[in-house]
This record gives C-alpha cells, structure tokens and sequence, in this order.
C-alpha cells in the first residue's frame, strides 16, 4: 500500500464503522486566532470536543495536512517532516477507550499489515499533582491485545525520558509516561490556557531493529527515545478534561481525538525507517537529485531539508500564503529561503524551484483538486520568491563575510533589516562559518528593531 492507499484504507475503516468524513480545514486556521497554522487533525473541532454539536454527529473522520514550524529545525532526520498529514477519527462522547484502542491496532495490524510483535505502547503514568489516575484501562486493552496475538505484554513504569533512558524498558512492550503521555495542544498542562482540552493519551511506536540505538540520546533506548529507532506512528487522547483555574475538570463528555502520522505509517508499510522514502516524498528528493548531482546517501540531511522545506511552501503558495515579513508568510518565506541555502550547499546554484513545484504537484493533484488549480501560480510566487532571495543571499554572505569572525546583534539585525536575512538563517550561516556570535545578541538585535519601530512610528 502506497500513502494515498493507506489514506483511502483509513478513511474506509472508519466510515464502515460509522463515521463521517469531514472535510479538511486549511492549513492556514480561517477563525483561530491562537495559531499560525493547522498543526493537528482536532484543531478544527476544539469547540466540539468542548461540548457543542457538530452537525455530521458524533463520529467523526479526515485526513488533515498540517504544517509544525516549530519542527523546522528538526528536519533532516529519519521522520520530522513541517508539512504532513494527520489521519484522524473523533469521537464526541461516544465510543472510547474499548473501541477506539483495538480499532487502531486492527487498522496498522490488520489493514496497513505491520508486523505486530514491532508494535509498542504508551500510556499515561497519572498525575498526582492535578488528582488525574494513571490509565490502566488503556494499558489493559493493550495488554489484552497483545495476549491474542501471543506477543508479552509487560508493563514498566517509565514515568520521565530522563528516567527510561538510565534505565531501560527491560524489553517491556507497554510504557507508562507521565508528561509525554499528556496531550494538549500547548504541549503540556501547565501552558494550558483555562477553558482549554487536554487528557491523557496512548501512543503507538514501531521498532525498527535495522537501526541500532544511538547512545548520544542516552544510556538505553525506550519508546520515546529520539534515535529513530522507535518512530510513533500516531497516538489516541482521551480528552476528558479542560483547564480550569485551579487545575482540571471533566468536561461534559469523555471524547476520543486520534491522530496518525500518514507519512510514518506509508514508510512504516514498506518497513522503512525513514519518510523520506515512501511515495509522497521520494520523487522530490529523486528529483532534487537529478538536478544537483547530489546523491542521497552522502547528502541525506540537505536533500531531506529541501524536499521537505519546498513540499510546505508548495502547500502555502497553493492556498494563497505569499512569503512576507510576518506571520505565515514568514514561516513561508523562512521555508523557501532555507531550502535554497541547503540548495546552494548541494551545489544547485541555479534557479531549481520552477522544477520542484510540479513535481510536488504531481504527487498530490489527483487527490487534491485544489494542487491541481493552483499549480501555476504556486510556480510563479515561488520563483519570484527565489529570484529575489538570490539577490540577497549574494549580498548578505558578502557583508557576514566582511564582518570578520565576530558577529552581535547589531550586524543580525542589519542582514535582517537590509538584506532580508532572516535571523534564523544568519545564526546558521555564522554557526556553519564557525563565526563566534555575540552572547547578547538577542537583546542587541531586539533594541534595533524596537528603535526601528519607533522611527517608523515617528515618522508616519
Ligand atoms: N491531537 C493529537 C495529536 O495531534 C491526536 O497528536
């Protein structure tokens, strides 16, 4: 099965089961303030997780693309990717626990067909703090599964990463977590805003043996650990609680909000431990080899940044984010313009993205229309876009250069404010120079900008 397969696959299991299909919301929110971006299946349905009736009932099902910014910096590995697609199936206070965990096991297992003894577990250690129990309900679903399939189903009590790094799983399939088992949408239930939903979940992890631990991540590798060699494949939240002043309250229906990674459970079909191999990926980074000469095996991290980078802008330019000075169109901009530094590092000096674009296009048109109408004008924005970041690169590498082996904040803010270098790009481009970076230099960098806004002020 390739990823659109697994996608149809999905969407098919959970309507025979008796949900609907929703459509899929932008990737740019239309009435959510709190967000630059969609970055999970459920950020649509807040307001009906909170308790209000949504008019295709009580379950729900999609394929959501989402874009996380803040994971640009950890693209380049095996599985971090900005732009991805999140499969997801809701339930507004209907089924839970004992539906929603064999259904998830049955869709990988039974439907993706990934080998079940590579399949490991997590759920909620429990917090004392806020009086919410530890899920052993979850842990014995799992563990009843696990029995069915003859494959061991102990438990270990990991609680922290720190913790189950030191000391290992000792081979245990189920892991119970405290914070990395609570899922909100801040991250964690102490950034929670009041009025906001959250609740204990269950990941599901497959194990990759053809990659060994790294222990530059700690002693002993464990569900959570970041070599790879475990990848999570997509977790279930029980969102039964919203924040409150004091901490935590039931909200008025237990509900279930899954979401599966669609690009890890495509590579994890064709037993690949990493994304960028799988059919949603692939012909771009194939195609940015073709073009630069480089090969994948010996530039895996630039070829990765690039396709990635230039796959989430294609997305942006094709709902009509344009590359600008804030908001998305930063997150866009700062998307195009690290891809063509990587670009640059794989030796493609030349303008390569009016070639990148139909390619991204052509993986996704036949099942999104809207890829499709906007090919041409998503080329267009990007080329331009690259045209102009050319000019400034030749410039601002000329001016870092110049500045010698120093730089603050002062000099940042001037490749920022003359040359367009965002800053993220000048504090790479110094480290990869070896260029020493004043310790002050956000607060260096902030001052200019603050007295830059109010010059403007003044003179408006
Ligand atoms: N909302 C959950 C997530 O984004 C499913 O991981």
């Amino acid at each position: 099965m390739d990823a659109h397969d697994i996608r149809d696959a999905y969407l098919r299991f959970f309507t025979d089961r008796g949900h609907r299909v929703i459509p899929r919301a932008p990737l740019v929110p239309r009435d959510d303030p709190t967000t630059l971006f969609n970055g999970s299946g459920m950020q649509q349905l807040v307001p009906y997780l909170l308790g209000r009736a949504h008019p295709l009932g009580s379950r729900l099902t999609d394929s959501q693309p989402c874009l996380r910014a803040q994971d640009i910096a950890e693209v380049g590995d095996n599985r971090h990717t900005t732009f991805f697609e999140m499969l997801g199936n809701w339930s507004l206070g209907d089924y839970f626990k004992s539906e929603q965990i064999p259904w998830f096991w049955e869709f990988l297992t039974g439907v993706v067909g990934l080998d079940p003894a590579r399949i490991y577990v997590s759920c909620f250690a429990g917090d004392p703090e806020h009086a919410i129990p530890r899920d052993t309900e979850s842990a014995g679903i799992w563990a009843e599964l696990f029995d069915a399939a003859g494959i061991d189903s102990d438990a270990v009590d990991l609680d922290t990463d720190e913790r189950a790094a030191a000391v290992g799983t000792g081979g245990a399939r189920i892991a119970f977590y405290g914070p990395d088992n609570w899922w909100c949408r801040m991250g964690s239930a102490d950034a929670m805003p009041v009025g906001e939903p959250g609740g204990p979940d269950s990941e599901v992890f497959y194990l990759y043996p053809q990659v060994e631990h790294d222990p530059a991540y700690g002693e002993h590798c464990h569900h959570n650990c970041d070599c790879g060699r475990f990848i999570e494949l997509g977790n279930s939240v029980f969102m039964q609680y919203s924040r409150t002043e004091s901490g935590f309250a039931e909200l008025p229906r237990r509900n279930v909000d899954y979401g599966g990674g669609l690009e890890r459970i495509a590579a994890a079909a064709v037993d690949s431990p990493d994304v960028f191999r799988i059919s949603l990926l692939w012909p771009i980074v194939e195609k940015l080899e073709q073009l630069s000469g480089a090969r994948y095996d010996t530039h895996t991290k630039a070829l990765r940044v690039v396709a990635d980078h230039l796959r989430g802008a294609t997305f942006l330019a094709i709902e009509g984010v344009r590359p600008g000075n804030k908001e998305q169109g930063y997150v866009m901009r700062r998307l195009v313009r690290r891809a063509i530094r990587y670009a640059q590092g794989l030796g493609l000096e030349e303008s390569f993205l009016a070639e990148i674009v139909p390619t991204v296009a052509g993986v996704y048109q036949d099942r999104y229309p809207e890829v499709a109408a906007h090919r041409d004008e998503a080329i267009e924005v990007l080329a331009k876009e690259e045209r102009s970041f050319r000019r400034t690169v030749r410039r601002g590498i000329a001016l870092l250069d110049s500045l010698g082996t120093h730089v603050d904040g002062h000099d940042l803010f001037t490749l920022h404010d003359t040359y367009g270098f965002p800053v993220e790009l000048s504090l790479e481009e110094a480290h990869q120079r070896g260029t020493d970076v004043s310790a002050e230099w956000r607060v260096e960098f902030d001052a200019d900008m603050a007295a830059q806004r109010e010059r403007s002020r003044a003179g408006r």
